[in-house]
């Protein structure tokens, strides 16, 4: 027994900016960044914390999932840093939730989505839990160098969430790590310690080999596409929908040209929110979901890479009857 896909939702902050807005604080400009990255505006916090995304995409996918926070049986919150060291935004999101099961976040940068369901399955076929809430959360206005044109223009702040049940709609999982510190990484800050012995305190600034990064992503959405497809016993053309990380649309169409799938089954929102990191698969689901584009019985292609460097993908069966959503959003 692993699980299906009870509901789905997300949330972004308030304040929108476009490449424009962007360009006012480095040299760039909205034709470079649309031509090279797909990327049109994305969502920044302004008052808003990450708790505040968190709560917000899971209250409604609980509520798309009729499920109540008592009845949760784990929440996982994936994050590369949540708004505190501890507690973990999954105890925040508890206590706010008004929940009382184990809660905790883990961070495998923008595969955390994908390890965080991974996680989900072994308690459902340890036979520990009967609905989980798995949240991705983001704020990575927070960790960008807005003087630095080669990574600020690339992110945004947005969180996704899925209350998962019982079932038997994850066909597989896979998941890779290959231990990289360099090519994207971002330092933790040092603290106040007298008897620290440093030359430069760290900067929580995210740092990016963008060309290296976008080698391992292109290779690597398509062999672990494949991997997972071999795994659930499926043709590549059998899937219904890819969901790929949104980091560059460009990764998505290099991964497009080298697999056998049209590229009208690749859902894609990246125009409007940036890489919102682990949440981006996520936000995407639920807003493909929301759109009623997904149908009971469709197959469903998650592939996602990031920081690590990790890798992660998953084929899933939809669960959802987009006639279910609109109940749940007339009963609110
Ligand atoms: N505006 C204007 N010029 C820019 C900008 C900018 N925002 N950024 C870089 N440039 C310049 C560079 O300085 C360089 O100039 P130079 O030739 O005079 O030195 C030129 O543009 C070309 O730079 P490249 O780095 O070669 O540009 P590229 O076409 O590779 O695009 C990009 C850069 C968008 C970062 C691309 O490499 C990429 O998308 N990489 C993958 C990024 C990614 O996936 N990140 C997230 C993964 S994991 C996670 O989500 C945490």
């Amino acid at each position: 027994m692993s699980f299906e896909i009870l509901g789905t939702g997300s949330a972004h902050p308030a304040c929108r900016k476009t490449n424009d807005d962007i360009a006012q604080l480095v040299d760039t400009s909205d034709e470079w960044i649309r031509s090279r990255t797909g990327i049109e505006s994305r969502y920044v916090c302004t008052t808003e914390t990450l708790q505040d995304l968190a709560l917000e995409a899971a209250q409604k996918a609980l509520k798309m999932a009729k499920v109540q926070p008592k009845e949760l049986d784990l929440i996982l919150v994936a994050t590369i840093r949540g708004d505190c060291i501890t507690p973990s935004a999954a105890c925040i999101l508890q206590n706010a939730l008004g929940a009382s099961c184990p809660a905790f976040d883990l961070n495998a940068a923008c595969s955390g989505f994908l390890y965080a369901l991974d996680t989900a399955d072994g308690w459902f076929c340890r036979n520990r839990a009967k609905k989980v809430l798995v949240v991705a959360a983001e704020t990575m206005s927070r960790l960008l160098n807005y003087q630095d044109r080669t990574t600020c223009p690339l992110f945004g702040d947005g969180a996704g969430a899925v209350v998962l049940g019982q079932g038997d709609a994850l066909l597989s999982i896979h998941l890779t790590a290959k231990g990289d510190p360099l090519t994207l990484r971002i330092d933790n800050t040092d603290g106040q310690s007298p008897f620290l012995k440093m030359d430069h305190p760290a900067e929580q600034y995210l740092h990016m080999s963008g060309q290296n990064t976008y080698r391992f992503a292109v290779s690597n959405l398509c062999r672990q596409l494949k991997l997972a497809a071999q795994e659930a016993g499926i043709d590549l053309k059998d899937l219904d929908w890819v969901l790929p990380h949104q980091a560059n649309l460009r990764i998505i169409e290099g991964a497009q040209h080298r697999l056998p799938i049209p590229t009208e089954k690749y859902c894609i929102n990246i125009q409007n929110w940036g890489n919102t990191s682990a949440a981006a698969v996520p936000i995407l689901m639920d807003e493909f979901c929301r759109k009623g584009t997904f149908k009971p019985g469709d197959l469903l292609g998650l592939v996602v890479f990031g920081g690590g460097l990790t890798t992660g993908s998953a084929i899933l069966r939809w669960t959802i009857d987009p006639k279910k959503i609109f109940d749940s959003e007339v009963s609110k």
